[in-house]
């Protein structure tokens, strides 16, 4: 199969969707790969690292034109809707529920398109965007410490402490993948750190893993009042799964927390789980509100594209390895997880919720493609 790479054309994504590793493992199993010229560039991947196990370059238009499998990261935009086209398969995130004209365009295109974010197991992991909630989670710990900083409008506390001086608590709400990778990092910075969940089996398995390093405390108002008020970083980590994230944190709790502490709503992608949170960006990522700063980021591994392009391909990989060696249709009939990734086929919504969120038709998926195994 001839297997495409795009440059990302999103502000500030400087992603790419195969790595040279992962292009490697792809033009040794017989595929050809077709590159489009400094897409690896933001990851610090040079068109010689691509050169040089074998793929090809050409513009995004000639990808788009030549390519089977489309690779990318973000959703198209606009100006790459016209290249989409019939018998292309399209791998990448999309988020289509939030998005119509795009899914409009893809439907319209008759492209196969697979989203990274519904590819699923059957246990209800979603395994594709797990790495990126790992990235998230780290990050929220650093830029908590970070933002404790005089000079940054930070109360001016370190967060681990020194000998003789008690460190800083960390508040963590929900106890998820972000709220694990936060915990981990905010550990081993030496701060005291706190996790709030609703979930008893969630935490049982946090205090095994974490060795009852952390307080597990369940999530109840009164609880996330006591613990907002007092940490000196709060970390918004809660998720309920295809709903906005509840406000768990008021006006009135950021009113009553330290001056110069640091809330970073991690799930500010939900929406945010503060009524003080509104998203913000990498160049200009915090704001004060009531004297705590807010980082709100949205795409938080945007500022760390070399780890997160590795993260991304090591679980896209195997998928992309399937598409590649059997075909879409084969594929999906013996991968349920990737079948339920696939959106949009042949001009027909192949996933109920996305065609609900725009009064589009639905056609499942074993009646627009065979799932049987061949
Ligand atoms: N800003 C970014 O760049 C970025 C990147 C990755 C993920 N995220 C977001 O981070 C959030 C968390 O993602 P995740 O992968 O950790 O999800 P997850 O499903 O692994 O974890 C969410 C946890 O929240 C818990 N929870 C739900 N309601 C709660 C409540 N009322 N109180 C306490 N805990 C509660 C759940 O039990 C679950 O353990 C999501 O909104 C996700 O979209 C943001």
């Amino acid at each position: 199969m001839k297997i495409g790479v795009v440059n990302e054309i999103k502000p500030d994504e400087y992603r790419v969707a195969l790595t040279p590793a992962g292009a490697r493992e792809l033009t040794q199993r017989g595929h050809e790969v077709l590159v489009e010229a400094g897409a690896g560039a933001g990851s610090s991947f040079p068109d010689d690292a691509y050169r040089s196990i074998g793929a090809s370059f050409a513009t995004a238009e000639d990808v788009w034109a030549q390519a089977d499998l489309v690779l990318k990261v973000k959703e198209p935009l606009p100006a790459e809707y016209a290249l989409i086209r019939e018998g292309v398969v399209l791998f990448t995130y999309l988020h289509l529920a939030a998005n119509e004209a795009l899914t409009r365009a893809l439907v319209e295109s008759g492209a196969a398109c697979v989203a990274y974010e519904t590819v699923e197991t059957d246990d209800r992991r979603l395994p594709l965007l797990a790495p990126m909630s790992e990235v998230a989670g780290r990050l929220a710990a650093q830029a908590g410490a970070t933002f404790l900083e005089k000079p940054l409008g930070g109360r001016g506390l370190l967060l681990g402490g020194v000998a003789g001086v008690a460190p800083g608590h960390v508040a963590l709400l929900g106890g998820g993948i972000v709220g694990y990778n936060a915990a981990v990092i905010a550990l081993g910075l030496g701060a005291q750190v706190t996790i709030l969940e609703r979930s008893v089996d969630r935490m049982r398995h946090l205090e095994e893993v974490l060795s009852g390093r952390v307080s597990l405390l369940m999530s109840s108002s009164l609880q996330i009042e006591e613990s907002v008020i007092q940490a000196d970083v709060v970390i918004g980590a809660v998720l309920i799964p295809g709903a906005l994230a509840p406000k768990l944190i008021t006006r009135q709790m950021v009113h009553e927390m330290k001056p110069g502490s640091v809330l970073c709503d991690v799930a500010i992608d939900q929406g945010g789980c503060a009524e003080t949170s509104r998203p913000t960006t990498h160049s200009e990522p915090v704001y004060t509100v009531e004297g705590v700063i807010h980082y709100c980021v949205a795409n938080m591994p945007g500022a760390v594209p070399v780890t997160a392009t590795k993260a991304l391909t090591n679980v896209t990989l195997p998928y992309v390895e399937a598409i590649a060696d059997h075909g879409l249709a084969e594929a999906v009939a013996r991968d349920r997880s990737l079948a339920r990734g696939v959106n949009v086929l042949h001009g027909k919504v192949t996933y109920e919720a996305v065609a609900e969120a725009h009064g589009l038709e639905y056609a499942p998926l074993e009646d627009v493609l065979p799932l049987t195994p061949v």
